[in-house]
């Protein structure tokens, strides 16, 4: 199966997972909307896509600006006259302990993870259920599925979307509609220099344990992989799927080896 002339909307498609899912669906000749902030990176990005053979439309939005929803929506529909498939995959992580933590970063985290994730879909769905298909496809984390050091608000933003995304799962299970929540272990992105510490400035660093991931380029490939499968949910990198078999069958050793495990 391919993605051929289906038209994908791409969050977060700037830079990491995101821009890396986009170069590997454009070698599909797909219609991409790419959307995140940095407007003029997104160009360069919509650059390399069209060179591989997709048709770009570069979607500039802050996911957490709600009000701007409808109209980018829009504009998407004006260019392609439908949507396909959304990727939820914008995000941003976290460095600091739970008792450190500004309870402003606890709601900044969920506002871009959760709340601009589930509102997108919402401006979706309904054309997607009318159209009779559609699929969409969070990027949560192995911390949506298990709790980790300097990460509480991180982790609960991705947890949310898999009850969020589970739920779709169960409601519209007769319908032509496709959920696949992603969850990556550690992929070799900007992602922990993006982070917000504890009192909400950017962490500015390359983790060890970041750098030491698999490619943004392997994840996409993984992650496509699993959409073409419909897989319901899926769990990226070896460490990561031995840590889902330790809580969910020998938990107490879970709870040790993940409170050792470095958070940076
Ligand atoms: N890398 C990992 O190890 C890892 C592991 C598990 C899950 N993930 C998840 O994978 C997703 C992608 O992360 P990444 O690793 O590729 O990190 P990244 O390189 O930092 O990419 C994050 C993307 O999200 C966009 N973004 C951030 N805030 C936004 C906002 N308010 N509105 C719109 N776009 C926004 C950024 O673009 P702009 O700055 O241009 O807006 C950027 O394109 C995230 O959801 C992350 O939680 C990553």
């Amino acid at each position: 199966m391919k993605y051929t002339n289906q038209v994908i909307w791409i969050t977060g498609a700037s830079s990491g997972i995101g821009e890396a899912i986009a170069l590997e669906m454009a070698k599909e000749k797909t219609k991409l909307v790419l959307s995140a902030r940095r407007a003029e990176v997104l160009e360069v990005v919509a650059k390399k896509c069209t060179d591989l053979g997709a048709e770009c439309l570069v979607l500039p939005m802050d996911v957490t600006d709600f009000d701007s929803i409808e109209g980018n929506v829009n504009i998407l529909l004006g260019k392609f006259g439908r949507v396909d498939v959304l990727i939820n995959n914008a995000g941003i992580s976290q460095r600091g302990l739970t008792a450190d933590t500004d309870f402003e970063v606890d709601r900044r985290i969920m506002e871009i993870n959760y709340f601009g994730n589930i509102a997108l879909t919402k401006a979706v769905l309904p054309m997607m259920l009318k159209q009779g298909n559609g699929q969409i496809v969070p990027i949560s984390s192995l911390v949506g599925i298990f709790g980790f050091p300097q990460r509480s608000a991180y982790s609960a933003s991705k947890h949310a979307l898999h009850g969020f995304y589970e739920t779709m799962q169960v409601e519209y299970y007769n319908e032509n509609l496709k959920v696949n929540i992603i969850c990556p272990g550690r992929i070799k992105t900007d992602i922990s220099v993006n982070s917000l510490t504890q009192d909400g400035t950017k962490y500015g660093k390359m983790d060890s344990g970041q750098a030491k991931g698999i490619s943004a380029e392997k994840c996409a490939q993984i992650i496509i992989r699993s959409m073409k499968k419909n897989k319901r949910l899926t769990v990226i990198g070896g460490e990561g799927k031995l840590m889902v078999f330790l809580k969910k069958f020998i938990p107490p050793l879970f709870y040790k080896v993940a409170s050792n495990i470095s958070a940076t």
